[in-house]
């Protein structure tokens, strides 16, 4: 187990957006046990102009704004993100519906690092020299389009925080669950009651194997009901 929180820096022009969400339920406790780190930084404070202005017109033509370079260089500079052959470096990632497809065996990789920086764009996105000169990794939740990077952000700072240990109250769930075998769906789940009857004679019954106690039939069970992912 790592002895030090693994930490997550939010570059975002909405820091507000974050305490609801961070402040609430498995993340909370996990902060508060001090597994993971989470600070949210006010890109605006890395503004040059004296209107704190962190956006800009697209050169070209063209509708909407674009995030500005500088504010977030100076922004990854201070947060000692820059790239250099430093080892320590942390890694910076920038949400963008043009990344990388997130999914389980990405989180996998995310949570070895000590450190990951999270970059979320708005308006039309982030002047390219971002992508090309100061993120590690451009990371997409999916082929839709959202109006910022901070639904995305907080989205792969769940599922990698959730495979800290410890984090989840019992590591075997986190073993089990939906990906976490090439390809694999998690069986079918039930708690009580054993029968749910909707309306008279119509009744939802728990698979007789489950109440069985028998561990054997269980477990083959629930490997023949593990579907396929798509
Ligand atoms: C409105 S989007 C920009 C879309 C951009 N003009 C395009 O067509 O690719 C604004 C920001 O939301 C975030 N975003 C939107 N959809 C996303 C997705 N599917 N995955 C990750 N980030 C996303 C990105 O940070 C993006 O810079």
């Amino acid at each position: 187990m790592k002895n030090k929180a693994l930490r997550f820096d939010i570059l975002t022009i909405f820091p507000g957006m974050f305490s609801c969400y961070l402040d609430e339920s498995m993340m909370k406790r996990a902060k508060a046990r001090k597994l993971i780190d989470i600070r949210v930084h006010d890109l605006r404070a890395w503004a040059t102009s004296k209107h704190r202005q962190v956006d800009d017109r697209l050169f070209g033509g063209g509708p909407g704004m674009l995030l500005k370079v500088e504010p977030i260089y100076r922004a990854l500079k201070a947060l000692k993100a820059l790239k250099s052959k430093a080892k320590k470096r942390p890694y910076v990632v920038l949400l963008s519906p043009r990344g990388t497809r997130f999914t389980q065996r990405v989180a996998e990789r995310l949570v070895k690092r000590d450190r990951i920086v999270f970059v979320c764009g708005r308006y039309e996105g982030v002047d390219q020299r971002v992508t090309d000169h100061l993120v590690d990794e451009e990371i997409s939740i999916g082929d839709f389009v959202l109006t910022g990077g901070e639904l995305p952000a907080m989205t792969v700072i769940d599922a990698v925080a959730r495979l800290v240990p410890g984090v989840v109250g019992k590591e075997a769930s986190i073993v089990e669950e939906s990906h976490s075998a090439e390809g694999f769906i998690e069986h079918p789940q039930y708690t009580r009651p054993e029968r749910f009857s909707p309306k008279k004679g119509v009744h939802w019954d728990v698979p007789e194997v489950l109440l069985s106690g028998d561990h054997k039939k269980i477990a083959e069970w629930r490997l023949k009901n593990a579907k396929r992912a798509a």
